[in-house]
């Protein structure tokens, strides 16, 4: 990842009323709006809800250059789906900073936080049409565990265990 590019985190650690985590979100939007076809789906605040209801979530976003208006051009959002289970639930890269390596930093910080938070096996869902999310996936050690019909497309369910499996490398 160039260095101009860096990783911002706020996680269950930051206090009410979480403003910083809503700025953040909100400057997400015109990349989440370039990078995925419905967007953030609903307003900045209700993304914000729907971590903090949770017991753990995390929120990271890639910026470029310095400064409090430093651009975001990719992120990544999850939460605890129970104690030992995280659902990594929404992310994207801005269409022009892709293949910079974004996404797979976004993912390794989110794994090494992970496993420092006791979580044992990450979650997510994907379909055909997110190709290269479901390579880089597959990539970083996840795993095909089902498929669930969706409204418009068939959902693949992915699965990554944070325990060391003898003899799986994990990153390929
Ligand atoms: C998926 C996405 C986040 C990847 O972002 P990115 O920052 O370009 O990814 P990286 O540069 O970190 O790529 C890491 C690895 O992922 C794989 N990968 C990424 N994009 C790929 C592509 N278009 N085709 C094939 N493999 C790809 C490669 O293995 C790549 O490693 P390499 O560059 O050394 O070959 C981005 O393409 C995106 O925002 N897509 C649309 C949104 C999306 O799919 N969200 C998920 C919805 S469920």
């Amino acid at each position: 990842m160039s260095p101009d590019i860096r990783i911002e985190s706020f996680d269950h650690r930051l206090a009410p009323p979480h403003a910083p985590l809503i700025r953040r979100v909100e400057a997400a939007r015109s990349a989440a709006e370039r990078a995925l076809p419905n967007g953030l789906q609903r307003p900045p605040a209700a993304v914000a809800g729907i971590l903090v209801e949770r017991s753990k979530w995390l929120a990271q976003f890639a910026r470029v250059g310095e400064g409090p208006d430093a651009p975001v051009v990719g992120f990544k959002l999850g939460y605890a789906e129970r104690s030992t289970r995280f659902y990594s639930w929404l992310g994207g890269v801005d269409p022009d900073f892709r293949r910079r390596g974004i996404a797979r930093q976004l993912m390794v910080d989110q794994h090494r936080w992970c496993t420092a938070e006791g979580f044992e096996l990450i979650e997510t869902s994907t379909t055909n049409r997110f190709r290269a999310m479901l390579l880089l996936n597959l990539r970083m050690g996840f795993d095909v565990v089902g498929t669930r019909a969706g409204e418009h497309a068939l959902n693949i369910l992915l699965a990554k265990s944070l325990k060391p499996r003898p003899g799986i490398t994990g990153v390929l």
